[in-house]
C-alpha cells in the first residue's frame, strides 16, 4: 500500500475513533465547521503521521487478542502473530500452573494469558523499568488480579524450578537487518539481539533449564527464518517434543519444547 493511502486510512480511523466523526461528516458534508479543539488534534495527528509515528503510538492504544492495551514509545507495539501463543496456552493448559512471560513489554502476552485463564498465576518480567511502567498501566486498566510484574534480566532473578510454563517474545532481529529501517520508532532494546538475532533466545533457553520445573514447557517467538536454529538450541539444552506453530501467513514463528 502507498504511504499516502496508509495515512488516509489511519486518518479516517482517527477521525472516527478519537474525534467521533461519522461517515457523513467525513465523506459527504464539505462545509463541516471544525471546533478549535478538533482542529488542533487533527493538526497534531497529521504532523506525527508525517514523521512516521505508528498509529498505535499516536492513539496510545493497541488491540491485542480480545483486549485494548495502552502503548507508547517505551514498548513494542503488540503484533498479531504473537496472539497465537495466547490461543495455544488456552487450549493446552487448564490446571492452576505458574507461568512466566519473559520480556513482557506492554504486558500483552502475560495479561492476555492471565485474563483468558483466571486459575493461572502469571508473572511478567522485563529488564526495562519503562516497559514495566506501561505493563502496570495495562494491569490496572484491565483489572488483572492474577498477573504480577517483576524487574529482571531474563530469568536470572528466579529460583530454580519456579515455573511450569515460560513464554517469551524476545528481541530477535540481527543488528544489520534492513527491516529495522521501518521500525525506528520502536525501542531498539525490544527488537535487536546480538549473534545474528539469537543471543537472547539462547540465553532464555539456557536459563530456562534451571527455572522451569521438569516436564515444563518453553514457548519462544522468533523470526520466520530462525526456526531451525531455535530448534537446535532447544535440543542442545535437553528439550524434547519440539514443535512449531505457524503465523497467519503460514510462516514458522513460534517454537516450543518440553524440558526433559
Ligand atoms: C520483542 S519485545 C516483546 C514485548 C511483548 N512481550 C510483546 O510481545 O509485544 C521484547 C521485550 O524484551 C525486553 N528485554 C530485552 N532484553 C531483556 C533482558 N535482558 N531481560 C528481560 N527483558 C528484556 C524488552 O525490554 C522488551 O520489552
Amino acid at each position: 500500500m502507498l504511504d499516502s493511502e496508509v495515512i488516509k486510512k489511519d486518518f479516517i480511523f482517527f477521525l472516527k475513533e478519537k474525534l467521533g466523526f461519522n461517515d457523513n461528516e467525513i465523506y459527504i458534508n464539505p462545509n463541516i465547521v471544525l471546533k478549535n479543539k478538533d482542529k488542533t488534534l487533527i493538526e497534531k495527528f497529521l504532523k506525527l503521521k508525517e514523521e512516521g509515528i505508528p498509529l498505535d503510538y499516536i492513539l496510545n492504544s493497541s488491540k491485542f487478542h480480545e483486549y485494548e492495551f495502552f502503548v507508547d514509545s517505551r514498548v513494542l507495539i503488540p503484533r498479531p502473530e504473537t496472539e497465537i501463543i495466547i490461543d495455544y496456552v488456552k487450549n493446552r493448559f487448564s490446571s492452576s500452573i505458574k507461568v512466566l512471560d519473559a520480556g513482557t513489554g506492554s504486558g500483552c502476552i502475560g495479561i492476555s494469558i492471565a485474563l483468558q485463564n483466571p486459575s493461572l498465576k502469571v508473572y511478567g518480567s522485563d529488564r526495562s523499568a519503562d516497559a514495566l511502567n506501561v505493563a502496570m498501566i495495562n494491569k490496572n486498566n484491565l483489572n488483572v488480579d492474577n498477573f504480577f510484574l517483576v524487574h529482571a534480566d531474563w530469568l536470572s532473578s528466579f529460583k530454580k524450578e519456579s515455573f511450569d510454563l515460560i513464554v517469551s517474545n524476545p528481541p530477535y532481529i540481527a543488528d544489520q537487518d534492513p527491516h529495522l529501517e521501518n521500525l525506528k520508532h520502536e525501542p531498539n532494546s525490544a527488537l535487536v539481539a546480538k549473534d545474528n538475532g539469537l543471543r537472547d533466545i539462547r540465553l532464555i533457553v539456557e536459563q530456562s533449564t534451571e527455572v522451569l520445573k521438569g516436564g515444563g514447557m518453553l514457548m519462544l517467538e522468533h523470526g520466520y527464518q530462525q526456526q531451525e536454529e531455535v530448534e537446535n538450541i532447544l535440543k542442545k539444552n535437553h528439550f524434547v517434543e519440539i514443535a512449531n506453530l505457524k503465523d497467519y501467513q503460514d510462516l514458522p514463528r513460534i517454537t516450543l519444547g518440553t524440558l526433559q
